[in-house]
C-alpha cells in the first residue's frame, strides 16, 4: 500500500521576507525634523562645493555661489529651530542651550559670508580655508547640540 508522505510546509518565501523588510522599514522609519531637513540641504550643497572647489574653474562660479547660498539660507532656516536635544534637558536648562545654539549658528553664518565674499573674489585658496572651517564647526555644533541616539 502507498503511504501518503506529509507535504513540508511551503511559504512563499521571498514574498514573506519582502514583508519582513517592510515591516522592518515601516518601524525604524522616522520622519526627518525640520532642523535635520535643514542640515541635510548644508550637507548636499557642502559636499557639492568641495568637490567644486577642489579644481575650480572660473565660470563655474555662479553654481558655486549658489552652493554656498544654499547653505546660508538652510542655516538662517536652521537658526530658527530648536536642536531635539533641548527637550532631553531639564526644563531651566533648555532656554539657555537654545540661545547658545543660535549664536553658535550666527557665527557659522558669519563664515558662511566669508566664504561667499571669497567665491565671489575667484580667491579659492581662501574659499577652501573656509570650508575646512565650516566643518570644524559642525563638529564643535554636532559635539554640543546633537542629540545622543
Ligand atoms: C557644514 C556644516 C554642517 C553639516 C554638513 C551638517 C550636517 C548635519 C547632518 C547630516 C545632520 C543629521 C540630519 C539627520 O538626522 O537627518 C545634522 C544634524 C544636526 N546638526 Fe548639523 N551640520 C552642519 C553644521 C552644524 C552646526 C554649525 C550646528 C550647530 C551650531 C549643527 C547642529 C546640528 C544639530 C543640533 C543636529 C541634530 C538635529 C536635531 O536636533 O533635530 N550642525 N547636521
Amino acid at each position: 500500500m502507498k503511504t501518503s508522505r506529509p507535504r513540508p510546509l511551503r511559504f512563499p518565501r521571498p514574498a514573506l521576507l519582502l514583508l519582513v523588510f517592510w515591516l522592518a522599514a515601516l518601524a525604524g522609519a522616522k520622519t526627518d525634523s525640520p532642523l535635520e531637513m535643514s542640515m541635510q540641504q548644508i550637507k548636499k550643497a557642502y559636499k557639492d562645493l568641495v568637490a567644486g572647489l577642489d579644481k575650480p574653474i572660473e565660470t563655474n562660479k555662479a553654481t558655486y555661489l549658489s552652493l554656498a547660498g544654499t547653505i546660508k539660507t538652510s542655516a538662517m532656516k536652521a537658526r530658527e529651530l530648536v536642536p531635539e536635544m533641548a527637550a532631553k534637558l531639564p526644563p531651566d536648562q533648555q532656554a539657555a542651550m537654545v540661545k547658545s545654539f543660535r549664536e553658535s549658528m550666527a557665527d557659522f553664518l558669519v563664515s558662511v559670508d566669508a566664504l561667499i565674499k571669497n567665491i565671489q573674489d575667484a580667491k579659492w585658496d581662501e574659499a577652501r580655508k573656509d570650508l575646512s572651517l565650516l566643518k570644524s564647526e559642525m563638529k564643535d555644533g554636532h559635539r554640543e547640540f546633537r542629540r545622543e541616539d
